[in-house]
């Protein structure tokens, strides 16, 4: 087995061969004056089982060339199997056909992996399991990150703390984040308006009152969503408040405004790597690779 940490994830693919002790393969990449992605993978390939690592964060659709790029050369220079560890998988969110005429977009991108020749894709916190599994265009394994984001917060005091999901799509992040925190979970209620994208929140009635809590999501984009479930826990009383997330986007002042609604703290995993990075999804990934191949 061969890694390749594509050029979105350097560290992490790195890291997931260090933790397999297998040898991996750095790509040699740059951008074109006019914008278009430069990609070479470098080693040998015939027959090898080989890992693409590369999460595609912003700029997504550079991000996404780049993973075809890799997967499509793996299998034109030999790869005998090909799995793409890509831990922030874009465009999960268009899992359905909201309006009418809307494109599935992540069908698109499951289809072209898959016609490249992806055998596997490693996913975390996708942001609705049931779709991908619903497609079987791929194989797909969809990891979980929370558990290693609720054992690192109870290390930091939170012991006992309250768990949140902003909605109920979230409801089962707070769900498993509880079996670690143990302070009790749930939900509030979010629509989002899908032509302006301003959400809503109904604030339950949750036992928060003098308590830590912890907000559990699977992405904080513009931060809108935290920044309301934030403001809810503590019009509610709540003590100290985590703001918590596996894919940490942050865009435009989203941690001002998470900041400004009450949380002491921010704390995301490194499938986008950003100051926010606390915990590594690494080994979870290698986990997984351990039990696949
Ligand atoms: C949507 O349902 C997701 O789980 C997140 O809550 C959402 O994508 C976060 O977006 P934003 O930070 O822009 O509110």
């Amino acid at each position: 087995m061969i890694v390749i940490p594509g050029p979105a994830s350097i560290e992490l693919g790195e890291n997931i061969a260090k933790i397999m002790g297998v040898e991996s393969f750095p790509v040699e990449h740059r951008i074109f004056p006019d914008g278009e992605s430069y990609t070479r993978l470098t080693g040998s390939f015939g027959g090898e089982l080989v890992v693409i690592v590369q999460s595609t964060p912003s700029p997504q659709d550079a991000r996404l060339i780049q993973l075809f790029q890799m997967t499509a050369t793996a299998k034109e220079l030999g790869a005998e199997r090909i799995i793409c560890c890509v831990p922030y998988l874009a465009y999960s969110r268009q899992d359905k056909r909201f309006i009418d005429g809307e494109a599935i977009s992540l069908d698109i991108v499951l289809h072209l992996l898959k016609s490249l020749g992806a055998d596997d894709l490693i996913v975390v916190d996708a942001h609705n399991e049931e779709s991908l599994r619903r497609s079987h265009i791929i194989k797909t394994w969809n990891l979980s990150a929370i558990p290693l984001l609720a054992k690192y917060i109870r290390e930091l005091g939170f012991d006992g703390a309250y768990s949140l999901g902003p909605d109920e799509g979230a409801l089962h992040l707070a769900k498993s984040a509880d079996e670690f925190l143990k302070g009790g979970f749930s939900f509030f209620e979010k629509r989002r308006d899908r032509k302006t994208g301003n959400i809503e929140m109904k604030v339950k009635d949750v036992d928060v009152n003098g308590r830590d809590a912890i907000v559990f999501d699977d992405i904080v984009s513009s931060g809108g969503t935290m920044v309301q479930a934030i403001a809810g826990l503590k019009q509610l009383g709540a003590r100290r408040v985590v703001a918590a997330c596996t894919h940490a986007f942050f865009i435009g002042e989203a941690e001002k405004r998470i900041i400004e609604a009450g949380a002491d703290l921010i704390v995301a995993t490194d499938t986008i790597k950003t100051k926010f990075s606390r915990v590594s999804v690494a080994p979870v990934i290698a986990q997984q690779l351990a039990k696949i191949i």
